[in-house]
């Protein structure tokens, strides 16, 4: 009742004010809560769901993706993503555990082989399994020391990280960082260099000097790339505030809709390069990872790094949870747009060119 009040409403102030209306089908699914697993695009390519690390062999995992469940399981020689759901009574599979090289389930013991099918009924097993005894599988594969997952089919590969088999460089995994916010505001945050000076104000930046420096920004259907300049506050140097500050060259690439690639030092041989991963779990729920190939400080431990990246990102999630609406629109009249977003304005045309958000969708509230 109160949707169909809503919907009259919606019509009514729409006639009123000479609002063209959206098409009947979009302005039907405007009633559904957006469940972001629905999302082709986003389903059919590969998203971060581990730290390879954390999947031993013969383990198990629960994780999530797209608004799935989703297990994780390593046989020994081979890692599987599959449904976190047995067919049998709907039990999570993550709670179970490997049996000769299947996957049993831990409420009646079920076993899956390695394709997903039943092939074990253990209260009867001279019967045979049912037909519908599938698990629902995905792709899955290891690199860059992570677990990616595609629930779909994939339309293209996992991004590439270049400094990654640069062997001079340090890698350093930073993350996940949990952050209760949509993927696109996480990742939007990261491509937007005017908030450095003020969310980082006293780590990397300074709020003395919050210009930043723009060259042209070049897009085309296979990403973005947009180069600048901010004044660079020295974090490897103790007690300078505003006496240490550069002019720091950076690049920022984008060229999957929840992966980015920054270098800072552009040009010199003191760089550093972070590939900024966001993993999709929910709408409004995500993981950030950061990889950096790291090209200077030898002096600084590892520890004393990654201590510093978790300060860095406590700062940005304090500010990204607080975001209101707290989903991610393309609708361009919710929010007041500056010269200095031309990077996210480029990101959100892309989302759209690219078919991964329709700004027609309504977003749950
Ligand atoms: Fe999995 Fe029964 S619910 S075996
Ligand atoms: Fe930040």
């Amino acid at each position: 009742m109160y949707f169909r009040l809503r919907a009259i409403a919606q019509v009514s102030k729409a006639f009123v004010h000479n609002i063209p209306l959206p098409h009947p089908l979009i302005f039907k699914t405007s009633f559904k809560v957006y469940i972001m697993g629905q999302n082709q695009a986003l389903l059919n390519d590969w998203h971060i769901v581990a730290d390879a690390r954390e999947l031993q062999p013969l383990t198990v995992l629960p994780k999530r993706l797209l608004s799935e469940d989703i297990v994780l399981w390593h046989n020994g020689s081979t890692i599987f993503a599959w449904q976190d759901f047995c067919p049998h009574r709907g039990a999570r599979l993550s709670l179970g555990r490997i049996e000769k090289g299947n996957l049993a389930c831990a409420y009646h013991g079920l076993q899956f082989n390695t394709e997903g099918k039943c092939v074990l009924l253990p209260a009867t097993p001279d019967q045979p399994p049912p037909n519908r005894g599938f698990i629902k599988t995905y792709h899955v594969q290891e690199k860059y020391g992570i677990i990616w997952v595609c629930m779909g089919t994939p339309k293209r590969d996992i991004p590439h990280f270049p400094q990654w088999e640069d062997s001079a460089s340090r890698k350093i995994l930073s993350g996940p960082y949990r952050i209760q916010a949509s993927p696109f505001r996480v990742l939007e945050n990261f491509i937007d260099p005017a908030h450095f000076p003020f969310a980082h104000h006293g780590t990397f930046a300074t709020s003395n000097h919050p210009e930043i420096i723009f060259d042209e920004l070049k897009a085309s259907s296979s990403g973005i790339c947009l180069d600048f300049k901010f004044w660079f506050k020295d974090f490897l140097v103790e007690n300078n505030e505003d006496v240490v500050v550069t002019l720091l060259p950076c690049r920022y690439e984008i060229f999957h809709p929840l992966v980015v690639y920054f270098q800072n030092g552009i040009g010199t041989n003191d760089y550093l390069s972070i590939y900024c991963a966001i993993t999709p779990i929910d709408e409004n729920e995500s993981q950030l990872w950061l990889l950096f190939g790291v090209m200077f400080g030898e002096d600084v431990t590892d520890a004393s790094f990654l201590e510093f990246q978790a300060a860095i990102s406590k700062q940005d999630t304090r500010i990204i949870e607080s975001q209101r609406p707290q989903h991610f629109s393309l609708d361009s009249q919710k929010e007041i747009h500056l010269p200095s977003d031309r990077l996210s304005l480029a990101y959100r045309k892309w989302l759209f060119e690219q078919g991964i958000l329709n700004s027609k969708v309504q977003y749950r509230t």
